[in-house]
């Protein structure tokens, strides 16, 4: 599907629907055929929310459509409003079957809106709600690609608008790349997604751009540095775990170095701690934080920002077998710090002790962890919002504001100082479970924050948001929902 942006008003022929985003009252005769605008309002047409009023007409000797598509109260739309109109609208035209449809962006214009703002985060919902995975059903596939539009043209009246419409549109079509690598390797299956396909993937996102170099951490290498925690959950698969540290090197002279670390576990069956079935069912998208690392790096590819990157994950499988790490084993991670297995399935913040540690060897200016790391984060605040825990106050903000902006909501929970008890051992520095039916998801971050030492660090417990059991939002469909990517190219351009 081709988008493109046209000046002039919308043409009278050459589409099959012709879409007119609508706010709240707005007189549909100032900018629509006088008849169906007055057929709009007889029907009883507001612009709320969402509202739709399609108009079937005939075109010479074609049938064609108009159709009104609302977007509430003027005051309130921000940035996001414009992603969730895309995403209603790519459902509209899935819908409504059209193959060529047209946009009038008047009644946006006339808002006196960023273009390249709008633009972009229309675009990304018009993409993000068109997003369908069915790699494994050849005739859904088939049957997609015939009916899939095949144009929108998004027509404006105002040369200087049009110009930044045009950046906020490429933009936009660099980022959805990256999101959409992120849902295809979350909702690709584990037997198909193993620690080895995460490496080739890095290696192919690598490949796209010069400015992108890649390290890989092979089990041999590993074991020499000394990264006994991520081996210790590796130990029960028959997959070997694989490292993968992505570096992106600015044109100009970075100006600061930011470390992504996500985590990669390709399949948490919940090791010797085994998941009830139920649990189990979705485990394959327990790399989401990884996929996520992968997503902005494919991002970046087309995107230039001012800052070095490094993109980091350990990718293992979590698997009960003879060879597993037990509950009570005690593993030591690549700092020295050793810790105390009393649960495997909680298997994540252990193979992030070494990933963190990792990254703080290259003295970032900031470390930001992505994981689907805890249950409990989930009850706290739901499937569609992150937890945002971190040693750094400004960070922390700085990261929510993003997350309004792009879409991707963020809640801190608090870092209140005597549970970091939690995680202390008896016999080890830290162990790997919180307090019984306690705090869950502040536990998991009391026990990773000892890893980054004094540097700037943000975990963010992405386990609701980055894996939609249902269609939660329009640019939002079941599935891997690649959370997290645009909010971190937001935040490096923001650098
Ligand atoms: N991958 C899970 C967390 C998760 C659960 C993500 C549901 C997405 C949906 C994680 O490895 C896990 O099993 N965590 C345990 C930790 C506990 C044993 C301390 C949990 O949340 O129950
Ligand atoms: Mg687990
Ligand atoms: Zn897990």
């Amino acid at each position: 599907m081709q988008i493109s942006i046209e000046k002039g008003m919308a043409p009278a022929k050459g589409f099959d629907l012709l879409v007119y985003p609508i706010i709240r009252k707005f007189p549909l005769a100032k900018i629509a055929d006088r008849s169906i605008a007055a057929f709009a309002e007889h029907e009883g047409f507001e612009g709320a929310s969402g509202e739709w009023l399609c108009v079937p007409i005939l075109n010479g000797d074609k049938s064609t459509k108009v159709a009104f598509l609302g977007m509430g109260e003027k005051r309130g739309i921000e940035e996001d409003s414009y992603r969730r109109l895309g995403g209603q609208l790519a459902k509209r035209i899935r819908e409504s079957k059209a193959k060529n449809a047209a946009v009038s962006w008047e009644v946006i214009a006339s808002l006196g809106v960023s273009g390249r703002e709008a633009m972009r985060a229309f675009v990304e919902g018009l993409r993000l709600g068109g997003y369908v995975f069915h790699s494994y059903h050849p005739d859904h596939q088939e049957k997609h690609r015939k009916n899939a539009a095949k144009s929108v043209r998004i027509f404006v009246d105002n040369t200087i608008l049009a110009t930044a419409m045009q950046r906020g549109l490429e933009e936009a079509e660099a980022l959805v790349s990256g999101v959409h690598l992120t849902r295809d390797l979350v909702n690709t299956p584990s037997m198909d997604m193993a620690p080895q396909h995460m490496a080739d993937a890095a290696d192919e996102v690598a490949r796209m751009s010069k400015r992108i170099k890649i390290k890989h951490l092979d089990k041999a290498r590993m074991e020499k540095l000394g990264m006994g925690a991520v081996l210790s959950v590796a130990q029960g698969s028959l997959h070997e775990p694989r490292g993968v540290h992505l570096i992106y090197t600015p044109t100009k002279k970075a100006k600061r170095s930011i470390a992504i670390v996500g985590k990669a576990v390709t399949f948490d069956s919940g090791g010797l701690s085994i998941k009830p079935a139920d649990g189990m069912m979705t485990m394959k998208m327990d790399m989401a934080g990884g996929a996520a690392v992968l997503g902005l790096f494919r991002a970046l590819a087309n995107i230039d920002v001012d800052v070095e990157v490094h993109g980091i994950f350990l990718a293992v499988e979590n698997m009960p077998s003879g060879s597993a790490y037990r509950p009570g084993d005690v593993v030591k991670a690549m700092d020295g710090t050793t810790i105390e297995i009393l649960n495997t399935d909680a298997e994540g913040r252990v193979t992030l002790a070494d990933a963190l540690a990792y990254a703080k060897t290259f003295e970032p200016d900031a470390i930001i962890d992505l994981a689907t790391l805890t249950g409990a984060c989930i009850a706290a605040l739901g499937e569609e919002i992150a937890g945002a825990m971190g040693n750094d106050r400004k960070l922390v903000d700085k990261l929510i504001g993003y997350g309004k902006q792009t879409g991707e909501p963020l809640w801190e929970l608090p870092m209140f100082p005597s549970y970091e008890d939690h995680v202390k051992s008896k016999i080890a520095h830290l162990k790997n479970t919180g307090a019984r039916g306690q705090a869950g998801a502040i536990a998991g971050a009391m026990f990773l924050k000892r890893f980054v030492g004094d540097i700037p660090w943000v975990h963010l417990d992405i386990a609701g948001p980055a894996y939609a059991e249902r269609e939660v939002r329009p640019d939002t469909p079941q599935g891997g929902t690649g959370f997290g990517v645009r909010l971190l190219m937001r935040y490096l351009q923001g650098l």
